[in-house]
């Protein structure tokens, strides 16, 4: 069974229609990209699953997505235990104006009762860990995170959301900042992190799709063109408007 799926998916944006008609299916414990030229719903997609829309004035939804077989969409979801579940990491990192230990014990702060410093100390190790960050910054966890270089705070920033235990990692444009060294250490860590976490990623970048994911999906104003396994759509994709998209025809 796939971990996410959605059906019929549409939003609206008040009288816009962003996604119209999304049937997709992401795999567990795989990494899923999703491509297609700015504006077209990317970001908005990615959003759906963590109910992040919702925060937007004006947004509406139909249509069915579950992950693990459980509507997300309708008004029971407990949103807090969601979006510890489904976590994202944005085009620019954004650590909070606080330690590199504080970073990563906020959020079990948040959902935790009460736990103790020692819990603490090893779920900030076990986090650091998962990011090939622990070496590095074991002996400077007090320092303010805001110091880290672009690649430790987007590292860091994933770190923070595995100290929570999620199942899915959403990641919107999570490289662009970065330079190439620093993008393939990252790409590097995504595949390390798809043993645990089922990921799916935006890019711009399509040798980024091209590399790191297993499956790809294309969209185009709002659509979901195409979906398949990432070998078959940048070798043989079924849609004209794909290939045109991949062979670099337009946006
Ligand atoms: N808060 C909003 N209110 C109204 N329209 C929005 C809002 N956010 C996005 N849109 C519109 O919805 C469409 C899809 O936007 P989205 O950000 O999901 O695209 P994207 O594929 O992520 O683009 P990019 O590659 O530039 O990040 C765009 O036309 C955008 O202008
Ligand atoms: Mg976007």
């Amino acid at each position: 069974m796939p971990k996410i799926m959605t059906s019929g998916l549409n939003l609206w944006y008040g009288p816009f229609h962003a996604l119209k008609d999304v049937n997709s299916s992401f795999a567990e414990k795989k990494i899923t990209a999703i491509i297609g030229p700015s504006g077209c719903g990317k970001s908005t997609l990615l959003r759906v699953f963590n109910r992040m829309n919702d925060l937007i004035e004006g947004v509406r939804v139909s249509g069915e997505v579950s992950i693990d077989g459980e509507n997300i969409v309708n008004a029971g979801t407990d949103l807090v235990l969601l979006r510890k579940k489904v976590g994202m990491v944005f085009q620019r990192p954004n650590p909070f104006p606080l330690s590199i230990y504080e970073n990563i014990v906020f959020g079990e702060r948040i959902h935790g009762e009460r736990i103790k410093r020692d819990e603490l100390d090893a779920s900030v190790e076990m986090s650091l860990k998962s990011v090939l960050l622990w070496d590095e910054l074991k002996d400077r966890l007090n320092m303010p995170a805001l110091r880290l270089s672009l690649e430790q705070k987007q590292r860091l920033c994933i770190a923070r959301l595995i100290a929570v235990k999620p199942d899915v990692l959403l990641m919107d444009e999570p490289c662009s900042t970065l330079d190439p060294q620093a993008t393939a250490r990252v790409e590097e860590l995504m595949r390390e992190l798809k043993n645990s976490y089922t990921i799916i990623i935006v890019t711009h970048n399509m040798q980024q799709a091209a590399r790191v994911s297993d499956d790809t999906g294309f969209m185009l104003l709002g659509e979901l063109i195409e979906f398949g396994r990432t070998e078959d759509i940048f070798t043989a994709p079924a849609e004209k408007r794909t290939e045109d998209y991949i062979t670099g025809r337009y946006g």
